[in-house]
């Protein structure tokens, strides 16, 4: 039996607007292994970014049971354990491309080269004319291939990849997953990742379904739950 990354037990998340509760998620029934290959699915609004920073430990439930048994405490996950591609631009704007993908082993004082683990993620994911740029010099596609660059540099148990190919074509998505595909092979990275795009969900071995606020494994492995 894989490592248990992330376990969840009827976990919701609400908010409170104006005295009135929103519910972002309803429940969230799973276990996450290492190794994992997920899509996570759902209509817009119906808590798919809202359940992976709860899972990267960002955000804390309102209710249910969420733990990581082998990785540890949530809140000393991001950015060395688990590593959160946001659905929206998250660069840091004074900071050149390789700046920003040095940042998770600069947080985490990691031991190795980190100019040569830099210029082998831009290499992978075919950044390296762009290594001197700032973050306004990029189109979003651009954007979200850093991101994902840096996501995948300090090579960390779990990466959640929200919408990472949002902004791109069809075949420089497919490149993109391509990429991630090739750096991770032989690891034992679980991958999550939120997608409103078919193309992308078939290509993971597991597919989790957000219906009405909850949580469902629509296809495969269903025992695993
Ligand atoms: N900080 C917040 N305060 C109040 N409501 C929120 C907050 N964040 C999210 N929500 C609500 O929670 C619900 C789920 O939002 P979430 O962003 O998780 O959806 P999503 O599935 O990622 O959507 P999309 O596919 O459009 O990215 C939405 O109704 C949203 O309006
Ligand atoms: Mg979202």
């Amino acid at each position: 039996m894989p490592d248990t990354l992330i376990e969840a037990e009827s976990v919701n998340r609400r908010y409170q607007q104006g005295g009135v509760s929103v519910i972002a998620l309803a429940c969230a029934t799973f276990r996450l292994y290492a190794g994992d290959r997920v899509a996570l699915i759902g209509r817009s609004g119906s808590g798919k970014s809202t359940l992976l920073h709860l899972m990267a430990g960002l955000d804390v439930p309102t209710g249910g049971i969420l733990a990581w048994p082998s990785l540890g405490a949530g809140e000393t996950l991001l950015p060395g354990k688990i590593a959160l591609v946001f659905q929206v631009p998250s660069l840091l704007e004074p900071l050149t491309v390789s700046e920003n993908v040095a940042l998770p082993l600069l947080m985490a004082n990691a031991t190795c080269d980190i100019s040569r683990a830099v210029a082998d993620s831009l290499a992978t994911f075919g950044l390296e004319s762009l290594a001197r740029k700032l973050p306004e010099e990029l189109s979003g596609g651009q954007m979200q291939r850093v991101a994902m660059a840096r996501a995948s540099v300090g090579n960390p148990s779990v990466i959640l990849a929200d919408e990472p190919t949002g902004q791109l074509d069809q075949s420089t998505g497919r490149a993109l997953l391509d990429a991630l595909d090739a750096h991770l092979a032989g690891t034992r990275t679980a991958l999550v990742i939120a997608t409103h795009d078919p193309a992308v969900a078939e290509r993971m071995e597991r597919i989790w379904q957000i219906e009405h606020g909850a949580l469902i494994e629509a296809v495969a492995a269903g025992e695993r739950i």
